[in-house]
């Protein structure tokens, strides 16, 4: 049987890979209302498509943080890729390289930050953060991203404790001992705090606040992104403390259970940035229509997180440029069939007015 969308991927690792791993990918926090209604509420949106439009000629390419990408989609930070595949992150990196997209590494990557660089010298590569309780730790993870040419850093601000994840739980779910968090290694060993997965993120510091944005902006000359916004009141102080952009997420729904869609947040979000930075999503994204949605709706590239971790579980390197392309292929189709020839006429006229 042909593969054909990105839920042919997700049927594929449900059936493939070990339960407790599939349950750690899929989970949702407490009763997943809010992973669930990520992708439901893509359902809820109708478009407005125009026609005789001269669509003969489409191109999907469009600029995040000036560089520029081949769509408008790219690879959210995802933890411990090598549970999908044995190569794990480089695969997902060489498949982003080779797709010319975006891809964010996890701090919590199975391959280290410098083995990832190595296998895709020319790719585009953002560097997910998040702030432990010792500053000098997260400070020589920057220092060794900006040296092997990771072009942005995202800060992760929704995370001070994590979300209640009922499977991994009941699954006493776990790192095996044969997988290691390398960008961390060394100073785990030196740790002694509780592990949660076999990771210690007691070492997270629940207390950050927006005063360590300027701490950040101090030790580092890369611009930061935000990833976890979901208020308009957030994105205006994310503006005022000079970050270049936001990717309004809910951690794919692992963290507060009851957040909304975040294509729902969305809106209210672009409305009060008004473009003086840079807006992307993540969450629910299943098909090139719901990238078409987010980027009516104000997203300027949209992110995506457990697609990239099914289709590592079914080919490795492949299978990521495999659902990459789909992704591509169905949005440019999608935006054909609304009559955008470039990502700069897909705007909120495509919307149904009754969502607005
Ligand atoms: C298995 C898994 C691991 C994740 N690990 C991280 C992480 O290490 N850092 C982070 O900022 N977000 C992490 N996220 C959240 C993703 O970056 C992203 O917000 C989410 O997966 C998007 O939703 P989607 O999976 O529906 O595309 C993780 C998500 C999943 C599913």
């Amino acid at each position: 049987m042909p593969m054909v969308c990105l839920t042919d991927y997700e049927d594929y690792a449900r059936e493939h890979l070990p339960k407790a791993t599939w349950d750690y990918y899929a989970a949702g926090a407490d009763e997943c209302c809010t992973r669930d209604d990520n992708l439901l509420a893509y359902k809820r949106i109708r478009l407005r498509p125009r026609m005789l439009r001269n669509v003969s000629v489409t191109d999907t390419r469009t600029t995040i943080l000036g560089s520029e990408v081949s769509c408008p989609v790219g690879i959210a930070p995802t933890a411990f890729h090598c549970l999908a595949w044995p190569e794990g992150e480089l695969s997902t990196a060489r498949a982003s390289e080779a797709m010319k997209i975006c891809y964010i590494t996890s701090t919590y990557s199975t391959c280290s930050v410098e083995e990832i660089a190595a296998a895709a010298p020319n790719g585009l590569r953002w560097f997910q953060l998040y702030v432990y309780r010792n500053r000098k730790l997260s400070e020589q993870l920057i220092q060794r991203v900006e040296k092997l040419g990771f072009k942005a850093l995202v800060l992760t601000v929704d995370v001070p404790y994590p979300g209640k994840r009922r499977e991994d739980i009941r699954n006493n779910f776990k790192l095996p001992p044969h997988l290691k968090v390398k960008n961390l290694d060394s100073s785990f060993e030196e740790s002694n705090s509780p592990e949660e997965y076999g990771v210690p993120v007691q070492t997270l510091d629940p207390s950050i606040s927006w005063k360590d944005i300027h701490w950040l902006q101090s030790v580092t000359h890369l611009p930061i992104v935000i990833k976890g916004i979901l208020t308009k009141e957030d994105a205006e102080l994310a503006v005022e403390h000079g970050v270049q952009g936001i990717i309004v997420s809910n951690h794919g729904g692992r963290q507060l259970d009851g957040a909304p869609a975040t294509i729902d947040a969305l809106s209210e979000i672009v409305d009060t940035v008004q473009g003086r930075i840079e807006v992307y999503l993540d969450g629910g994204i299943r098909t090139g229509c719901d990238v078409l949605k987010a980027l009516a709706l104000g997203a300027k590239c949209v992110f995506i997180g457990r697609p990239v971790v099914w289709g590592l579980s079914y080919k490795g390197e492949e299978g990521v440029r495999d659902i990459l392309q789909i992704l591509n292929d169905e949005f440019r189709l999608s935006m054909a069939l609304s009559g955008c020839r470039d990502v700069t006429e897909v705007n909120s006229s495509l919307i149904q007015m009754s969502r607005l």
